[in-house]
């Protein structure tokens, strides 16, 4: 039984690193901003409700989001454990989940803030397998195409610049704080994600395996 947190401000490289470890570790990697992206696709009522918070970079409200959580977690193939990419990210989500369940392990991914734009906008993710690409630091073999199912590569609607600006000042007002929350209760772990991919995949995996032993 893993129970993880990646945590970082906007395109820190959060669902890049979890989509690795869900597939090591055999994890399923529980990502809210997949779910809620998959909802507006899909044009379902949480989608419709959702959708505006999405388009300019605003946190959906707490209950929404805690309601999408506890029912992905309650599937059955997180009964060993998961690994949360996005949640928590008020102090409201996290005193829920401290009430839901214990975490293992959060890692923070520590990027600069200008590095965080230029990944941001240089994005691009499969349009069928959410699988993540960067134009300059992560291309896919062919452009446009993703390696792994073939899907289309698109960039997200909130990948531009203005609304990555306006995200990013919502992390600092609203989700950095929860890092001093997880100091307290002494299960952080800090990454220095201005590293290459491969390298903050290595110092997140000692940091498991420490948690191990
Ligand atoms: P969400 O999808 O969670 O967006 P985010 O937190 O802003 O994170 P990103 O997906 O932008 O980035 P990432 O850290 O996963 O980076 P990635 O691996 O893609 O949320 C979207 C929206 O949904 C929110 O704005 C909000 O409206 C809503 N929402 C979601 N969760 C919510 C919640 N809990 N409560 C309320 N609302 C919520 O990498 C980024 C780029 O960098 C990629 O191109 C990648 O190839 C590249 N890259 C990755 N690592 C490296 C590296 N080491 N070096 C160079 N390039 C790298």
């Amino acid at each position: 039984m893993l129970k993880l947190i990646i945590f970082g401000p906007p395109s820190a490289g959060k669902g890049t690193q979890a989509q690795r470890l869900s597939k090591d570790y055999g994890l399923p990697q529980v990502s809210t901003g997949d779910l809620l992206r998959d909802a507006v696709a899909k044009q379902t009522p949480l989608g419709v409700k959702i959708k505006s918070y999405l388009d300019t970079g605003k946190l959906g409200p707490d209950d929404l989001i805690v309601q999408l959580i506890k029912e992905r977690v309650s599937k059955p193939d997180c009964s060993n454990g998961y690994l949360l990419d996005g949640f928590p990210r008020t102090m409201g989500q996290a005193v829920e989940l401290d009430r839901m369940t214990a975490i293992d392990l959060v890692l923070n991914i520590v990027v600069d803030h200008e590095s965080l734009v230029e990944r941001a906008v240089g994005r691009r993710i499969c349009r069928k397998c959410n699988a993540v690409y960067h134009v300059k630091f992560n291309q896919s073999k062919t452009a446009g195409v993703c390696d792994k199912c073939g899907g289309e590569l698109i960039q997200r609607d909130d990948d531009k610049e203005q609304t990555v600006r306006n995200r990013l000042k919502v992390y600092q007002d609203q989700t950095a704080p929860l890092i001093e929350h997880f100091r307290k209760k002494g299960n952080i772990v800090d990454v220095d994600g201005s590293k290459g991919i491969e390298e903050v995949y290595s110092q997140m995996t000692r940091a498991i395996k420490a948690l191990k032993k």
